[in-house]
């Protein structure tokens, strides 16, 4: 019995399914990961894996970067978090709010806080009640995005959740991504009741899917024609393409805007970024209440400090590329053992998916082959690729990934890939 295994059946009798969060769980057990170091993790039965999920998203830089550790490390020697107002919060404050170009900023501990509270904060201002939000689009497991979500909630087949509330439920409308027609017929049925649209300006929690042309200017037109607040929830996508958001490189800009995972360096972070003209009505100089005892805590503001200062001056280019060679390559080991698949990619996060279509929509991801996916997942497992652990989810690639780790990667899916073809076709 491997060291995971043993440790998972602890995990099974002291935590609901074993797990903190249900991404974490797949068959028949998840390894445990005991260190982290550039593009490579170690289980604790001492087996190195090229890693794929980073985390989910915050490690762009690669596991534990020395300029990150150094800053915290300095950090909590100082003071961990003394739940007062201090100089680390400025420091990523002004480091964000530069680099976006917006007016004010506030820090929350998770993703999931930043869209909770931006909601509020959008009701609060427009004194509306209706959220928009997309389909398979996840912004965080609290009730007001747990409507037609994604990651988890999708591999889960939970279309929502039980405990939320009709009457909070009944206040948000799941649209389809990429479908501004169906999205006009709501304005027009309820223009004057809707707060906020919420998207992911890239959906990373459905697989990957891209805004088509026009999509994301179309969401700004209409929520400028009846008045609501466009929200971007840019958790995933924040500086992970340029040192900026997504919403400056496609020209849309949102009035509100979430951010987390990268701007925290690896550590608990979130973040509402907008104009102070909505932002004031924050508490306490508004009437939005919104608090947190470690938002701003300094060892996570110096951790997203830290990366931010080595993202500055990264060349995104070289990701990218990266990126795009390790996803023609897993295609092309996909179609030589004739499985059928397609990929999206945007920059340093892609994600393939094993039908023929092309995926532009959560339905249409829902097309894959999910179970054949999780096979790929555990065999890659088997040669020391962590890919992402769920079709639904991100796979990402880190600055600390060379090409030859790509090129080490690749021979490694080929034997994958070619390994559960072969026991497919011995099982028919
Ligand atoms: C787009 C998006 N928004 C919000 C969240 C929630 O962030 P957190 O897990 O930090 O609460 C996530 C998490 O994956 C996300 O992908």
């Amino acid at each position: 019995m491997s060291a995971s295994e043993k440790l998972f059946e602890t995990s099974r009798r002291i935590f609901p399914g074993g797990v903190n969060s249900p991404v974490r769980y797949y068959d028949p057990f998840p390894i445990f990961i005991k260190s982290g170091s550039g593009a490579k993790i170690r289980d604790e039965d001492d087996r190195e894996y090229i890693d794929y999920c980073l985390g989910f998203g915050p490690h762009i830089l690669g596991h534990s970067h020395p300029s990150i550790v150094n800053s915290i490390t300095k950090q909590v020697k100082d003071i961990i978090s003394p739940g007062t107002v201090n100089r680390a919060e400025q420091e990523l404050g002004s480091a964000i709010l530069d680099a976006v170009k917006e007016d004010q900023i506030r820090f929350t501990n998770s993703g999931t806080e930043a869209t909770m509270h931006v909601i509020r904060l959008a009701r609060g201002y427009n004194k509306r009640k209706i959220i928009i939000k997309m389909e398979g689009g996840y912004h965080g497991s609290h009730d007001y995005s747990l409507i037609k979500s994604g990651s988890g909630n999708l591999t889960f087949g939970v279309p929502s959740s039980d405990g939320i509330p009709e009457e909070v439920s009944s206040t948000v409308i799941p649209v389809s991504f990429n479908d501004l027609p169906q999205i006009e017929e709501i304005f027009k049925l309820k223009g004057k009741e809707i707060a906020a649209v919420i998207a992911e300006p890239v959906m990373g929690n459905a697989g990957v899917i891209l805004p088509e042309d026009g999509f994301l200017m179309g969401l700004r037109n209409l929520c400028d024609k009846y008045g609501a607040l466009l929200i971007f929830d840019e958790v995933i996508t924040g500086f992970r393409f340029h040192y900026g958001s997504y919403q400056q490189l496609a020209g849309v800009k949102a009035d509100l805007t979430t951010y987390g995972k990268i701007i925290g360096g690896g550590m608990p972070i979130g973040a509402i970024t907008g104009p102070s003209e909505i932002m004031r009505n924050f508490s306490p100089s508004g009437k939005v209440y919104e608090a947190g005892t470690f938002a701003g805590n300094p060892v996570s503001m110096k951790a997203g400090t830290a990366a931010l200062e080595v993202l500055r001056s990264e060349d995104y280019s070289r990701i990218d590329l990266l990126t795009d060679t390790l996803l023609t390559s897993l295609l092309n080991a996909l179609e030589n053992a004739g499985i059928k698949a397609t990929g999206n990619r945007i920059g340093s996060m892609f994600q393939f998916f094993l039908t023929n279509r092309k995926v532009r929509s959560y339905s249409e991801a829902t097309m894959s082959d999910a179970p054949l996916y999780m096979d790929i997942f555990r065999e890659a497992l088997s040669n020391g690729v962590f890919l992402a652990p769920g079709q639904y989810e991100t796979n990402f690639v880190s600055f600390s990934h060379t090409p030859d780790i790509i090129r080490e990667t690749v021979e490694r899916m080929v034997k994958s890939i070619d390994k559960v073809s072969e026991d497919r076709r011995k099982r028919k």
